[in-house]
Parts: structure tokens; sequence; C-alpha cells
């Protein structure tokens, strides 16, 4: 079996990394399966490809093609703003050429499927798919705010054998989306649990931040996340400014503006001015990204999530459990799918800062629960989450799907 794995991106966020994970599972149980990965640009998912014995071939999207992105496809619900961006940017002849670069690689390949994992790709797959190679669209993100997306997807869905969601929630919205017609499948997103552990090395995000080191018992409460603006970042500030400054706690945003899209992130320099204007400049600290993940939620005493839109799945949520770190999360979308309220994480409403003030505070003040919490999330992952049932799941898609096609 031969599968090329199309990504538009070489970023490190939680698409990519679920890729990752994906492939390491799917060599590790088929280790005679050829596996190809296709991006879009240079970045870290090329040496991590690398890294797990995986092949990389980069065509660089043009310029048009990397820059459009939610900001454009979001809140645009009339047809002629659709044919519009059909005619602008899918017509431009460096798309056209972009299409006729990825037709020759794919069928220079000659890939028994083809796996897409993110909505340009999905898109561009469908075009460039040789006839006769399956191709499965694997969808991390809601679709139906993406009106013109949904509709590019809906014209395309022809193309495409099988679709795989993230959550349930997202398989919802998908059907909603681009109707009922292809057979769909919820894989739960896994991570490496021997990667994500309790134990570990830490970083010192005091440092990272440019902060003087915090006193002894300081409690450091984190928001670990791209900088996209629907992941809360500033009601996670708001949050901060109203417990108590007696408190011995620290917050930390842990990130950076990721993606090349247009209009879609905060930055750095913004945070930091909403920090100031809370008067809460001298707790906060900004790390930017980091390559280390595990390290830096294990120097966290509490993580929290705070997507103020419906998160599909909700990756961080999961490695912080398997790190054994006590959660507090936005519940919404796929993350009831994740969780159980007070069991393995602490859970407040999408955008109310007040309750999670809350919650920080609650946390923050009890150190058994949250190692309670901590070891019932480390339960979850490891028996939930772990790469492995990743491999389980898709091995029979792919097949069935392969040899339907034959
Ligand atoms: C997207 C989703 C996020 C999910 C990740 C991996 O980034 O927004 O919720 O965890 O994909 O599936």
């Amino acid at each position: 079996m031969k599968i090329v794995f199309l990504s538009p991106s070489a970023q490190l966020g939680g698409a990519e990394a679920v890729l990752i994970d994906l492939i390491a599972s799917i060599k590790a149980a088929q280790p005679g399966w050829q596996l190809h990965v296709i991006l879009s640009e240079d970045g870290p998912l090329v040496a991590r490809a690398t890294a797990i014995g995986v092949a990389t071939t980069i065509i660089n999207f043009p310029e048009s093609l990397a820059r459009l992105g939610d900001s454009a496809l979001i809140d645009n619900d009339n047809n002629n703003r659709f044919s519009l961006l059909r005619r602008t940017v899918f017509a431009t002849p460096a798309a056209s050429a972009y299409v006729a670069r990825l037709k020759k690689t794919l069928h220079d390949l000659k890939p028994d499927l083809i796996h897409t994992n993110g909505f340009k790709m999905h898109l561009l797959g469908a075009i460039a798919r040789p006839r006769a190679v399956p191709l499965v669209w694997h969808i991390h993100d809601y679709l139906q705010p993406r009106q013109v997306m949904s509709s590019l997807m809906k014209l395309t869905r022809g193309r495409c054998a099988a679709i795989i969601v993230n959550s349930n929630s997202v398989g919802q919205d998908v059907k909603q989306a681009i109707g009922n017609g292809l057979p769909l499948q919820t894989v739960h997103n896994g991570i490496n649990t021997r990667v994500f552990t309790p134990q570990g090395e830490r970083l010192d995000l005091d440092s990272l931040a440019g902060l003087s080191a915090a006193p002894t018992g300081t409690i450091r409460v984190g928001l670990p996340a791209t900088l996209a603006h629907w992941k809360g970042h500033k009601i996670f500030l708001q949050a901060l400014a109203l417990i108590d400054p007696d408190l011995p706690w620290r917050g930390y945003i842990i990130g950076d503006a990721l993606y090349q899209t247009n209009g879609s992130q905060t930055s750095i320099a913004e945070l930091r001015e909403e920090a100031a204007r809370l008067g809460i400049s001298e707790r906060i600290g900004l790390t930017g990204f980091t390559t280390q993940p595990a390290a830096a939620l294990r120097s966290l005493d509490i993580v929290v999530h705070a997507s103020t839109q419906p998160e599909p799945f909700g990756l961080v949520i999961v490695e912080a459990m398997s790190c054994g770190r006590a959660v507090i999360v936005s519940a919404a979308g796929g993350v009831e799918e994740v969780i159980e309220r007070n069991i393995n994480a602490l859970a407040y409403e999408p955008g109310n800062a007040n309750q999670l003030a809350e919650r920080i505070t609650q946390l923050a003040g009890d150190a058994q629960l949250r190692a309670r919490l901590g070891s019932a999330g480390r339960l979850t992952a490891t028996r939930r989450f772990d790469r492995q049932r990743l491999a389980a799941e898709l091995v029979p898609l792919y097949r069935s799907l392969v040899s339907a096609h034959v």
C-alpha cells in the first residue's frame, strides 16, 4: 500500500501534530507500507516527517493561495463572492500551475490512496487526484462557518471517497454543510503518551518570557495555543485580571502566530498591550512558540483552554491530561467528547471570564484537586487517546477504500 498525504501547512499546529502521530502509528502497525507527505511550504513539519522516516516533497503554494484563509472564507454568504473567489484565487494562472504540478507529482508517485489534511488540500486534492485513486478528506475544523469553503467542498465532494472527522461534533457539522452522501468516520485524535508524560524535563517559562524568577510556591497558569483570535487569549487575560492579586499566581501564554493566512490571528505585541491595559503585565509571561510542548505543559500547574467558539477537538487538552496536569476547558463542541466534568477536567462556559476566574481560583487553592484531576486525565489519555489507536481505526478504512476502487 502506498499512501500520499497532502498538508497545506508545514507548521506544527494541532492538525499537523495529528498528521505526524497518525503516520507514525500507521508506520508502526504496517512497516511495509510506503508513506509520503506533500507539503505546501518548508517548515518544522518537514523535519518531523523525516525523523519518523517518511519522505516529503514540497510544492510551494503561490502567494495567493498561501494567504487565503479563514478571514476570506468566513462570513461570505453570497454567490457573487463565491464566484469571485473561484475566479480570482482558484482560477489564477498561479493556482492552475500549482494544480498541474500537484497532478504531475501524484502521477509520478503512483499512490494507492490520497489523504488530505486541511481545507485547501481537500480542494486541491480533489482537483488533482489521478483517476481511480481514492481520496480521503481528514477534516479537523467546522465547515459551516466557512460558507465559501462549504460550497467548494460540496462541488468537489463527488471526487472524495470518504471523510474522516476528529470528533462527532465536527461530523454533524460536515454532514449539515455538504450533505449526507459520503461515508464518514469519526477518528478521535491520538497523541504519543510516552512523550506527553507527567514526569520529565520542564521549561523555565519565566526566563523564556523575560520575567524574573517567580518565588517558590507560585501557581503557574498557562494557555498553550496558536494565536488565532478564537483561541480566547483575551478572555484568559481578563480572567487572570479578576483573580485575587494576593494569591501567588503567574499567567503564561505559550504559542505564536503560526499560519500565513490573513487577519485570523492576534500577536504577542497585541496581547502584551492587553495585559498592560488590565494592569497585570508583570505577572504575565509570553513565551512565543516552543518546540517542546510536553516540557512546556509540565511547567504549568494549571492548563487553561479558552476557545471562544466550539473547539473541534482540542488536542492540547489531551496533551495536558497526558502530562497529568489539571485542566480547565471551555466546554463546547468536540471537547465534550474528551472530558468528564469534574473528573478529568473542570469546565466553564466559553467566553465567560468570570467563571474561568472562579475555576482558576478554586484550583490554585486546592493542590489535592489538581492532583486528582491530573491523574484522572493521565488515565483518560493513555486509555482513549494513545496514537496506537489511529492505525487500528485507519488501516481497515484505507484497505476497504482501495479494494473498492480496484
Ligand atoms: C484543528 C482544530 C483543533 C484540533 C486539531 C487537531 O486545529 O481546531 O480543535 O485539536 O485540528 O485535530
